[in-house]
């Protein structure tokens, strides 16, 4: 097959991936910009599609679907294809002309034209209508620019019950109340900047996908989540039943108590305290949220048993600590989120060793977690004073 002189292979995976070629696409200080490209491509997001597909092939599918909705060149969806042992079939769909011809070209340059189709439609249209056609999707990913809300409920209404959706958000300043307004209007929910952003982005759109399925008498199961350092990604799993999603609501959905004047805060499902208990000043509310657990066990299990034949990816190391962190934290419930550096800095003590307080809260029977891409934060079911005695300890 010839490639036209604008066109480069990029290995990225098993993928022989066909690019615009970057060099053209360079800002004056020599970095790629990758929106200026014809058809969007971004290297850096490699750790997302990895951990895509490590987890895709842990989910325990058989001849199994796959639409990736918004796919610019059409990666995902060979990735999915040739990466995924139970993956039969992929769509791949980009309302852009010239994604789609991209995506028609990188299916045949990698030999898949018997496993991926390309489509060239909005990726709303294309989930109703391949739901009308009688499609069983097993896995719908949507990776957009920016908020992923625009195709978050079609998504829920065309994966097939029990099937998963994978959602990636950039919009993290609107998600984690930077943006408040814009936040609200995306999420419909009360938001405020706080001192744990990327924690409270991943709640307040797992709260969201929630009331989205729950409209239409679904719930949802989160299996796992991934932060980077532009984006957060979740991935969950939606079933059919009203009354479990009653159940899911009252159990799963409330808000998070905020006084940014000492760092206290908790989950909880009432909103009517006005005042902290610890310093008296002015308590805020965020949510509704998400706060029950963000991890199942057998899935991060199932996905660090199989790593070692996926150590051929660049971001193996990566996913292989990231999934050690989910693993512990899958054993506890929900997790207050807390920066231990700005709440070290309130308290007027030097920063701690985050081991330190980890160990500290362990020691006293807490549960207490890391997480990967927002280090200064650690997620713990301590109450606020034991966190402060570990605090001081451990600076
Ligand atoms: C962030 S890029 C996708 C990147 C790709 N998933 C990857 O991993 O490389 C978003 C893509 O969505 C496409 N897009 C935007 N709005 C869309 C819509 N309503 N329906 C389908 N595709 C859309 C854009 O043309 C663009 O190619
Ligand atoms: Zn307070």
């Amino acid at each position: 097959m010839t490639v036209p002189d604008e066109l480069v292979e990029f290995v990225e995976g098993r993928v022989k991936l066909l690019i615009y070629n970057p060099e053209r696409y360079r800002r004056s200080d020599g970095v790629y910009e990758p929106s200026w490209s014809p058809v969007f491509y971004n290297p850096v997001m490699v750790i997302n599609r990895d951990f895509s597909i490590l987890i895709a092939a842990s989910l325990g599918f058989k001849d199994a679907t796959v639409l990736d909705a918004l796919s610019g060149t059409g990666v995902r969806a060979l990735r999915y294809c040739l990466e995924v042992p139970d993956v039969v079939k992929c769509y791949a769909n980009d309302v852009d002309s010239q994604a789609y011809e991209l995506i028609v070209r990188n299916i045949s340059h990698n030999n898949l034209e018997s496993k991926v189709i390309a489509l060239n439609e909005d990726a709303n249209i294309v989930m109703y209508s391949l739901k009308k056609s009688g499609v069983k999707l097993d896995l719908i990913d949507i990776d957009p620019y920016g908020s992923p809300a625009p195709f978050l409920r079609a998504a829920s209404w065309s994966v097939r019950n029990g099937g998963y959706i994978g959602a990636t958000a950039t919009d993290i300043a609107s998600l984690s109340g930077n943006k408040p307004w814009a936040g609200t209007r995306r999420y419909w929910c009360y938001l405020t900047p706080t001192d744990v952003p990327k924690i409270l982005a991943l709640r307040v759109l797992m709260g969201y996908v929630a009331r989205i399925a729950a409209e239409i008498d679904r719930y949802v199961e989160p299996a796992t989540y991934l932060l980077g350092n532009h984006f957060i990604r979740v991935l969950y799993r939606v079933k059919k039943g009203a009354t479990a999603a009653d159940a899911m609501l009252s159990k799963s959905l409330g808000f998070m108590k905020y006084c940014r004047y000492c760092g206290y805060r908790e989950f909880t499902y009432e909103t009517y305290e006005r005042v902290c208990k610890i310093c008296g000043n002015k308590l805020e509310y965020i949510g509704p949220l998400w706060i029950d657990k963000l991890v199942n066990k057998e899935l991060v299990g199932r996905a660090r048993n199989i790593l070692p034949s996926y150590s051929y990816m660049t971001s193996a190391s990566r996913l292989s600590k990231i999934l050690e962190q989910q693993s512990v934290e899958a054993d506890a419930e929900a997790l207050v989120p807390y920066n231990v550096v700005q709440l070290s800095s309130r308290l007027r003590t030097s920063s701690p060793k985050i081991s330190k307080v980890i160990e500290c809260l362990r020691a006293a029977d807490y549960s207490a977690v890391r997480y990967y891409g927002e280090e200064a934060v650690i997620g713990t079911n301590a109450p606020y004073d034991s966190l402060v005695t570990c605090l001081k300890q451990g600076s």
